[in-house]
């Protein structure tokens, strides 16, 4: 009996196609995974499956502005990456640090504008001081945003706010969601719209948890190192198949 249990999709994701003048996602977070199942699979160490991705940042970059994505959020390094071997944990922070020196000049001169999403706590005073000057420097830009989720996690983020809106003293009756959400990391970022995540796996691993509650999903199993352009334009691609609800039902079922 088919059709009864059968879901039908509308039109399969599978074969989305970008339309340049569809809906384009806003805000686009990508959850970077999948660097070291990319190095094991080809005989490399692991540091070398984050050397190549945070290389892909800049080609996944260069694309969000092609397609006209206005903000990027990629997850780099959660609170929860601090419970790896330490060599790897100072692999990565010297990495940050490196495409810091090495790339700021030119995203500068790409008018992007560079902010941080996470705590400072923990992570060493000269590389504070690195990512506090291409925050300063690149402020003005204004062609795309790429905010890098760093000693990130969106609990800490939530428990930060929830402190920051404690001491200034809100009583119960003024917090709205509105309040929560003014006293995130960015607060002026709008929420992503769109969530893509490398690897294969279907979680959010602590990322943007509040600011998510809407955001479209998407996960594909190719690993980070891997993800370019034509995979970005295929996630949008299916962002603009999807039917964004909020709740609602759709004026044509009224
Ligand atoms: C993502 O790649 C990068 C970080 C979490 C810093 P992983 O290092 O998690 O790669 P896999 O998941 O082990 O393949
Ligand atoms: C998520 O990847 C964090 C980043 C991409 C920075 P993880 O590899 O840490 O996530 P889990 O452990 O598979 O949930
Ligand atoms: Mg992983």
């Amino acid at each position: 009996m088919p059709g009864i249990f059968s879901r039908t999709p509308k039109s399969s994701e599978a074969d989305a196609i970008f339309d340049p003048k569809g809906v384009i996602p806003v805000h686009v977070g990508i959850i970077m995974d999948g660097n070291g199942r990319w190095a094991r699979a080809r005989g490399l160490p692991r540091a070398a499956g984050h050397r190549a991705g945070t290389k892909n940042i800049r080609r996944v970059l260069a694309e969000s502005v092609e397609i006209g994505i206005k903000v990027l959020t990629v997850y780099a390094f959660s609170t929860e990456n601090w419970a790896r071997p330490k060599d790897e944990v100072n692999h990565l922070m010297r990495l940050i640090s490196q495409s810091i020196q090495d790339e700021l000049d030119d995203l500068d001169a790409n008018d992007v504008r560079i902010l941080h999403s996470g705590r400072m706590e923990g992570v060493s005073p000269s590389l504070q001081d690195e990512i506090r000057y291409a925050i300063e420097r690149t402020k003005d830009n204004s062609t795309i945003t790429l905010n890098v989720a760093f000693n990130y996690g969106g609990r800490a983020e939530i428990v930060d706010a929830i402190k920051k809106i404690m001491q200034e003293g809100l009583s119960p009756e003024e917090i709205t969601e509105e309040t929560v959400s003014q006293h995130l990391y960015n607060p002026d970022l709008p929420d992503p719209d769109l969530i893509i995540r490398t690897g294969g796996e279907f979680r959010l691993s602590n990322f943007l948890i509040w600011q998510a509650a809407y955001a479209e999903f998407y996960s594909t199993p190719t690993y980070w190192p891997d993800f370019d352009e034509q995979e970005l334009r295929k996630a949008v691609a299916v962002f603009q198949h999807r039917d964004r609800r909020f709740g609602k039902i759709k004026d044509t079922e009224r």
